[in-house]
């Protein structure tokens, strides 16, 4: 399964091409208080949520969460971590025993502390190496995620 958020669609396009190399189910994380569509406004909810380690009420839900093996798991780095939604998302699925492939989506911070915030709330899953992509990822972006993906010895 390939589980993400993304705000401005650069995530979003990430999702796509991964899933055109390794199919599966493409989920996209909603949410039923979505984040204001205006940047500078979202900024300060981002920061707020942050802060506060608010738990955002997700509106997608995820049927039947235990057929899944595999977690690719895609977010922006919002603040230097993942968007609070991902929060929500690992506390609300059992990630025991799974293994999760994080993609995270930046302006020039990387991963952040995003990858040690996941282990820290699925302490029980095995996390592969993440992919950092900057912005959209550019003309590279395929090839790169084939990198990834065989560094992973995921079949794609
Ligand atoms: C609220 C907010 C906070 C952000 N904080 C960071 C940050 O701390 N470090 C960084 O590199 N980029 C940061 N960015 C930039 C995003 O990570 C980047 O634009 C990303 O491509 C957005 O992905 P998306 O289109 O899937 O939402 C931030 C963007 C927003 C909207």
């Amino acid at each position: 399964m390939i589980l993400y958020y993304s705000w401005s669609g650069n995530t979003k396009t990430i999702a796509a091409q991964i899933h055109r190399n390794v199919g599966g189910d493409l989920i996209e994380l909603e949410l039923v208080r979505p984040y204001s569509s205006t940047y500078n406004t979202c900024v300060e909810e981002a920061k707020r949520d942050q802060a506060n380690q608010a738990r955002p009420e997700l509106k997608t839900r995820i049927a039947d969460f235990k057929q899944y093996d595999t977690v690719f798991m895609g977010y922006p780095n919002w603040w230097g971590s993942f968007p609070m939604p991902i929060a929500t998302l690992l506390e609300s699925y059992e990630f025991s025993g799974k293994t999760i492939l994080p993609f995270c989506s930046h302006g020039g911070g990387g991963l952040g502390r995003s990858v040690a915030d996941i282990a820290r709330l699925a302490p029980r899953a095995t996390i592969k190496e993440a992919l950092a992509v900057h912005y959209g990822g550019g003309d590279s972006l395929p090839r790169d995620i084939d990198a990834w993906l065989r560094k992973n010895g995921v079949d794609a």
